[in-house]
């Protein structure tokens, strides 16, 4: 029985250190070129198979073990933020702007050290492990864009891994249930379309600031008086355009918003719900409306029976059995729903606070705590070399 924790702390130092590099050069969402050559670099020293890609960025490898098996995918996220960073550190960005603010440089780095242990010990693995570096996850497209592009295929993956860092959590526990743990997530553009005029003689126009507001307010009704109390669902409108000066009313507003549920039939009818009473509200003040409903990402969802044998099993031997506690769910989107639309996955929260390190994601001072990605290389490691043992 292999435990890879001895191994990943023995390699802490060079984990860190890579984590840092990536740290000063954050790229945004499909522009990680320098962090793309920087993963295909250590992996081809590491003697990886690095496959030809045709994404502009991301990297996919293969480490193949002593026999021909199944094929485990691990799953990291690489690109950075549009945030201007605060922390002080030493190895802060060293770019303007941009920003390493949710530990997607800790999630690569720690992949790395992953593929190092397992690249090691390859003779113990009864199959094929495929390295997924996943750009554009915070837009939301790179898991979709890298799935159209085969990184399901050749060879086909039967099981998917990824896990992310969470600074509410102490570094030395792992956040891990079955079902949904993460929102489907929906993209939405509303244009109201009235006939403006003079501020002061509203009624020889047709005013879409009146009928905005009152389909912004109208919408909330679906959550209090449609859908089951007992089934979460959230509609935002988080903006809102029109308009040039206080004594104009304008010929339009457009406005954009975001809705979360956790039920996929509900992702679905939640379209038709909502441009009635945005089309028949328009109507109503006289005005005419345009709605686009974009589902964005499906659900996190964690199947029962690979979630159980994760829990008893490799990230056990990882985090402990005690110190696995259940998560949560969190109406948060996150793409790798996208791989579990297609086969078998399970994504997992490690813990990477302390009591000084623990602000929120995206906060411009946001950090992790550097020996949680000791465990969270360790658990790559151990997930994929069990799984093969389990099934090669
Ligand atoms: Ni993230």
């Amino acid at each position: 029985m292999k435990n890879f924790r001895e191994e990943a702390q023995a390699l802490g130092e060079e984990i860190i250190a890579m984590r840092r590099a990536l740290h000063e050069h954050p790229e945004i969402s499909s522009q990680e070129t320098w962090t793309t050559e920087f993963i295909a670099q250590e992996l081809r020293r590491l003697g990886l198979t690095v496959l030809p890609w045709q994404g502009e960025t991301g990297v996919v490898a293969l480490l193949h073990g002593k026999k021909e098996g199944p094929c485990i995918a691990l799953r990291a996220d690489i690109d950075a933020l549009p945030v201007q960073e605060k922390t002080g550190l030493p190895y802060a960005s060293k770019i303007p702007g941009v920003m390493h603010a949710c530990g997607h440089d800790a999630h690569t780095a720690s992949l790395l050290g992953a593929a190092r242990i397992l690249a090691e010990n390859r003779d113990s693995l009864n199959g094929t492990v495929k390295f997924i570096f996943q750009p554009a996850e915070e837009v939301s497209t790179g898991a979709a864009s890298m799935i159209s592009l085969g990184v399901l295929e050749n060879p086909t993956v039967e099981f998917i891994y990824g896990q992310h860092n969470q600074p509410e959590a102490p570094t030395g526990t792992l956040l891990l249930s079955s079902g949904p743990i993460m929102a489907c997530m929906g993209l939405t553009k509303i244009t109201v379309r009235g006939r403006g005029g003079h501020g002061g003689i509203p009624h020889e126009t047709r005013d879409p600031v009146v009928a905005a507001a009152a389909i912004i307010m109208s919408l909330q009704t679906i959550i209090s008086r449609e859908t089951d109390p007992f089934q979460p669902v959230v509609i935002t409108t988080g903006s809102i355009h029109a308009g040039t000066a206080g004594n104009v009313i304008p010929d339009s507003v457009e406005m954009q918003g975001t809705i979360r549920t956790f039920d996929l039939r509900l992702f679905d009818e939640l379209e038709d719900r909502m441009r009635r009473i945005i089309t028949d509200t328009a109507h109503a003040y006289r005005c005419e409306a345009e709605f686009t409903y974009v589902k964005s990402a499906p659900y996190v969802y964690n199947p029962e029976d690979l979630t159980e044998w994760l829990t008893s099993g490799p990230l056990a031997k990882v985090f402990g059995p005690q110190n696995i506690k259940p998560l949560r769910p969190k109406p948060g989107a996150e793409d790798f729903a996208h791989y579990q639309a297609k086969v078998p996955g399970v994504f997992a929260w490690y813990g990477s606070g302390n009591e000084t390190i623990n602000l929120p994601w995206h906060n411009p001072g946001f950090t992790v705590d550097e020996s949680s990605l000791i465990l969270a290389a360790a658990a790559y490691a151990q997930v994929a070399h069990d799984w093969l043992e389990k099934n090669g």
